[in-house]
């Protein structure tokens, strides 16, 4: 089956600007996101996947921050420099959901006037439409009394009611890519469920294509067509969700898929040691000095394909490792 591609990222760059120096914080990015596929990206905490997704959204600002990129989306490059037309993206064609609902709204506006900013910014409506519009949103978001919602703050909503607002604004004009970051990390496991059931509904329904970013396989096992794994800046394995637990070919996947809970396993084991530091500037392959498999010639970091091409991995020593014939995860 040939696949749509909706948003192609290529070779992604986000330098945090300090003044000493730039420091690299995603070093080398590109995936493709496919019509009503759910692309998981992971990996540990501060490896640059919340910079990834910001960068994409064109949130970083340029004060702070030097993001190089090449990003198409449906066969158009984005021009940041166009901050009018990139408003106009977003939300319309492109929608964010983040980690932190609370740190995404402006405390001092009621929902309401949230809802209605965003439908008016990309709606020609009245404001009673509007209105209409956003309590027609709300009632649908299972949150009862639509009415008292408009009229509260962000503050006196529950963290879980809060993410499904934020949800509904990001899905309101049904954009043709979501990027969810971490979306259910803060909710507790029922609401969690719920919201991953409307992340469902929209890919089937709309066909929106999704950049999931958790830390729990559990929920990329159940969500993700296909995996990104990312490392110190680098994405460094991606294929298909299947191959990626079935048949992870780089060390570092491996450690990660092995870190994963299971009723089978007696004891988790330990990924050993940190990440590279920010600041650190080594050629090779930065995951080299916890790898088990690491040689002197683990130098060379260029992605190579596996298989058919749909598998690509950035190690040197993939090939001579033993067989991964059994499941890492299992
Ligand atoms: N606002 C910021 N100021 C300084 N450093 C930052 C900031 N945001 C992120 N970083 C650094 O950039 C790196 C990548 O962060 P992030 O993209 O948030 O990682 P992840 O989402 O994978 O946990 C981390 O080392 C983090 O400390
Ligand atoms: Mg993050």
């Amino acid at each position: 089956m040939i696949k749509t591609k909706v948003m192609e990222i290529e070779h992604l760059k986000v330098e945090l600007r300090t003044p000493a120096r730039n420091v690299p914080v995603v070093k080398d990015v590109s995936f493709t996101l496919y019509e009503g596929n759910v692309l998981g990206l992971i990996g540990e905490s501060g490896c640059g996947k919340s910079a990834t997704c910001q960068a994409i959204m064109g949130l970083l600002e340029k004060e702070k921050w030097n993001v190089k990129s090449n990003i198409l989306l449906q066969g158009q490059k984005i021009q940041y420099s166009d901050q009018e037309r990139l408003r106009r993206l977003r939300g319309a064609a492109m929608s964010m959901i983040m980690q932190n609902p609370i740190g995404s709204f402006n405390p001092l506006i009621t929902l309401g006037e949230h809802f209605m900013e965003t439908i008016r910014c990309h709606k020609a409506v009245s404001k009673g439409e509007a209105k209409q519009i956003a309590l027609d949103m709300i009632s649908k978001l299972n949150l009862s009394s639509p009415e008292k919602i408009m009229k509260q703050y962000p503050f006196q909503l529950s963290g879980g009611m809060l993410q499904r607002v934020m949800i509904a604004i990001a899905l309101f004009m049904c954009p043709a890519v979501l990027i969810a970051d971490e979306p259910t990390t803060s909710l507790d496991v029922t609401v969690q469920y719920q919201i991953l059931g409307e992340l469902s509904h929209l890919r089937d329904n709309f066909k929106t294509s999704m950049l999931l970013v958790s830390h729990d396989l559990g929920i990329i096992t159940q969500m993700a067509d296909d995996v990104a794994v990312m490392y110190a800046g680098y994405i460094i394995e991606k294929a298909s969700a299947f191959e990626i637990f079935e048949n992870p070919l780089h060390p570092y996947t491996r450690a990660l898929l092995q870190s994963k809970p299971s009723f089978t396993k007696n004891r988790l084991k330990v990924l050993e040691g940190y990440p590279p530091s920010l600041m650190q500037i080594k050629a090779g392959c930065p995951f080299a000095e916890r790898c088990s498999y690491a040689k002197k010639d683990c130098q060379k970091f260029e992605m190579s394909d596996y298989g058919l091409g749909s598998h690509t991995v950035r190690c040197l020593r993939y090939a001579t490792l033993e067989e991964a014939t059994t499941c890492a995860c299992s």
